[in-house]
This record gives C-alpha cells, sequence and structure tokens, in this order.
C-alpha cells in the first residue's frame, strides 16, 4: 500500500533553496594499505585530501571514528597528511634572472645531508661542504653584494639563527649567500675560519600538511618528530591518534577527508491517498515514506549524504488536506543535501 501511496507523490513547487551553509568536514578511514604517495593519490581522487588535523576536536572525532579491528594488522597506526618537505629546497635570493640554467641547483652537501627532515636551513662547514640544521641553531653567516661583475662575499662575524642572519644579510647587502657553482663555493670557504660553521642561502619549507593548509596545532608522540630521514606523519590509534614519524614508501591505511557543500532545499509535496484509512500524520507512516522517497532520490542518482525530513507547519502538522480537491495533501519535506 506504502509503494502505491508514494506513486502519487507531485512536486508542485519547484525545488526552492531556502539557505547555504558553509562545508561540513567528513573522514573517511581507508583500511587498504598504501604507501604515502599512493593514499594521497586516492584521496584527492576519491574525496578531497589526506586529513588535514585542526585542532583537539579532529583528535577526538578520529579516535572515535576508527575501526581497531581493520587496524590490528597495521599497528593501529595510519597516515595523515602532514609531511616534511625535503624537496622544496631553493635559495634566499629567488630572483630567476640571477641564475643560469641549472645553477639555482647547484649543491655540495656533505654524506647524508640535505634530507633529514627537522633541518631546514644549510650552512658551510670549512671543508666547503654543506650540512642542514634545525631552526634553532645559530651560526656566523656570509652575505653577498650582487649587482657588480663579480658577487663580493662578506663574512659576518655575529652568531645568529638563519632568519636573523637573512634579515641582516638583506637589510646590510643583497642577501645571505647564493652559491651558483664550484667557484663561489671556494670564494665564501676561503672566508670560513677554520673550524667555523657558517649560514648560507639556503632553506626549505618544514612540516607541511597535503592540502597546503597552514595549522598551528600539533599532536605530536613524545620524543617526535625524531631527527631521521623519515619525511610522512602517521597517526598512532594505540596512542590515542598522536604523530609519529615514518618512512613514506610504509604500506599504512590512511585517512581522507571531504569538505561537503551543504545546501538545503524545501520542496512540497502532494499526496493521493489510495485509501482514506491511512492517516498520514502517522509518525510511522512519515517515516517509511521518506525511507522510499530516499530511496528514489538515490536511484536517480543523488549520493548517500542526503538528509531528508517533514517540515511542519506552524500547527504542529506536516500533512494538510486540501480543500478544493478530494485529494489527500501535502507540505514540504525538508530535504538537506549533504
Ligand atoms: C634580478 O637580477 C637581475 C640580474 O642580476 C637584475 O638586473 C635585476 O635588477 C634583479 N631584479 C630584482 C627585482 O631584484
Ligand atoms: C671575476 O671572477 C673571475 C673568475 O673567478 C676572475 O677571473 C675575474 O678577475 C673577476 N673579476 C673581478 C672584477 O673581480
Ligand atoms: C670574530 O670576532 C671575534 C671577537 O668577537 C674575534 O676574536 C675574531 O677574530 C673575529 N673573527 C674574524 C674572522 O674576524
Ligand atoms: C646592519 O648592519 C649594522 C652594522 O653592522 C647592524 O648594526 C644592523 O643591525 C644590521 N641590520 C640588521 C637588520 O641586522
Ligand atoms: C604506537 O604507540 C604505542 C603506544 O605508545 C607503541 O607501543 C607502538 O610501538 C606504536 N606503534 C608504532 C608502529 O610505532
Ligand atoms: C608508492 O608506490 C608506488 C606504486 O607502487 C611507487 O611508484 C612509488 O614510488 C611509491 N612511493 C613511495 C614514496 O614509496
Amino acid at each position: 500500500m506504502m509503494d502505491k501511496l508514494l506513486l502519487s507523490i507531485f512536486v508542485l513547487s519547484g525545488l526552492c533553496p531556502v539557505s547555504s551553509h558553509r562545508p561540513v568536514r567528513r573522514y573517511d578511514f581507508v583500511y587498504e594499505p598504501k604507501n604515502m604517495t599512493e593514499a594521497q593519490r586516492h584521496c584527492r581522487e576519491k574525496y578531497t585530501d589526506l586529513v588535514t588535523i585542526r585542532h583537539a576536536e579532529d583528535v577526538k572525532t578520529l579516535n572515535q571514528m576508527v575501526d581497531s579491528s581493520k587496524m590490528a594488522d597495521y599497528d593501529h597506526v595510519a597516515w595523515i597528511g602532514l609531511y616534511n618537505d625535503v624537496a622544496s629546497w631553493r635559495w634566499s635570493l629567488s630572483n630567476e634572472s640571477f641564475y643560469r640554467p641549472g645553477e639555482a641547483q647547484f649543491r655540495r652537501w656533505g654524506p647524508g645531508e640535505g634530507s633529514n627532515n627537522n633541518e631546514y636551513y644549510t650552512c658551510m662547514y670549512a671543508d666547503g661542504s654543506w650540512m642542514d640544521y634545525p631552526p634553532e641553531a645559530s651560526f656566523r653567516s656570509v652575505c653577498f653584494d650582487a649587482g657588480g661583475l663579480n658577487e663580493t662575499f662578506i663574512f659576518i662575524n655575529i652568531s645568529m639563527k638563519w632568519t636573523e642572519a637573512q634579515t641582516y644579510c638583506r637589510d646590510n647587502h643583497t642577501d645571505l649567500a647564493s652559491v651558483r657553482n664550484l667557484a663561489e663555493n671556494q670564494k665564501i670557504q676561503d672566508l670560513v675560519p677554520s673550524q667555523g660553521i657558517v649560514w648560507i642561502g639556503l632553506f626549505r619549507d618544514g612540516w607541511k600538511w597535503s592540502h597546503g593548509t597552514h595549522s598551528s596545532f600539533t599532536n605530536w608522540k613524545q620524543g617526535e618528530p625524531k631527527l631521521s630521514e623519515e619525511t610522512c606523519v602517521a597517526a598512532n590509534f594505540s596512542a590515542d591518534g598522536q604523530w609519529q614519524v615514518s618512512h613514506c614508501q610504509d604500506m599504512r591505511p590512511f585517512i581522507c577527508y571531504t569538505d561537503v557543500p551543504v545546501s538545503k532545499q524545501v520542496i512540497k509535496v502532494r499526496l493521493q491517498k489510495s485509501s482514506s484509512s491511512v492517516d498520514l500524520n502517522d509518525p510511522v507512516v512519515m517515516e517509511n515514506m521518506l525511507e522510499k522517497l530516499k530511496q528514489r532520490l538515490k536511484d536517480q542518482g543523488l549520493d548517500d549524504h542526503i538528509q531528508l525530513s517533514w517540515k511542519k507547519q506552524p500547527d504542529g502538522k506536516v500533512f494538510h488536506k486540501e480543500e478544493k480537491k478530494t485529494q489527500d495533501e501535502k507540505t514540504c519535506p525538508e530535504k538537506d543535501e549533504l
């Protein structure tokens, strides 16, 4: 009988949007393990991106969502969108016309340098080789003056953090030293006191989110992020979802997010009763009709996240008998498209 009833639903007014809201963030755990790059690709194809964790509320949500039984085979550790961008090394002086092809990519890393996750700034040793260092370190530095026929390098005999040295050089000279070739590397090396270490202009981005959003919130496990060549980050659900560094090629489950735009529409429907014994305002009948309506919308290709509800009229009732015609009637189911 319900089927017959539903078949005679008519849409009276068109779709009328009544409001729109900020997007709602949805999370999805994917328990099919992938390495970080494949997980990122999967999230970007099927969702918005790998998850960005913005505050303690997000951590709580994920802890509640995780299905421990499905995580058991993978140490309860899943990829999140945080990683350390070791590929973003570049010079403080970014003027492209200063570098001939390939010169901006000149490097003189010592063994094992240039890829440690917590070290974003570059200094030169007395032997001319380069090391990456964490932001807390203080050294003397080498600035340079550009614009002449040859660049002039200037040793600054003041110990500073890299960012302070950059400001000092930009104020008093062109910038922190750029090194475009072996000859320039040698000129700087000649300025480094024996046993000394000096900042040069090479730096990179540190920890950042896959989706590019900036967030100061962190949830590292104690002792993390440990200094290593592990530059990807996973949430450990044996430790309340706290973060730990991990090798990007490890196969792990992962968490994607989707920003879902919310829109709400009100539709008026007219129902024709096939039997006068049906009370359309019976909550059970109304619930049943919503389910069927939802199924029909899904059959028409609307996604799973649609929510339907009946809208009550000022008198508290949903359905009202249409006077003129012999049809029983109508009002507005409220439809949230999520
Ligand atoms: C960039 O470098 C070139 C060549 O060194 C110079 O002529 C130009 O003025 C520089 N541009 C800026 C914006 O500093
Ligand atoms: C510039 O550097 C080249 C090679 O290092 C050198 O031969 C030349 O004399 C230098 N010119 C000036 C004006 O210092
Ligand atoms: C740097 O300054 C110290 C004193 O602060 C001085 O002893 C040293 O000789 C200076 N080094 C250079 C290379 O000028
Ligand atoms: C520029 O150099 C002067 C003198 O060496 C110094 O006092 C000043 O602090 C420098 N500027 C900056 C921004 O560090
Ligand atoms: C996750 O955290 C727990 C509790 O601190 C720890 O025992 C376990 O080794 C961690 N898992 C991994 C894969 O590091
Ligand atoms: C992840 O897996 C893909 C496909 O197997 C591979 O091409 C890629 O190099 C891997 N990435 C990492 C970071 O291990």
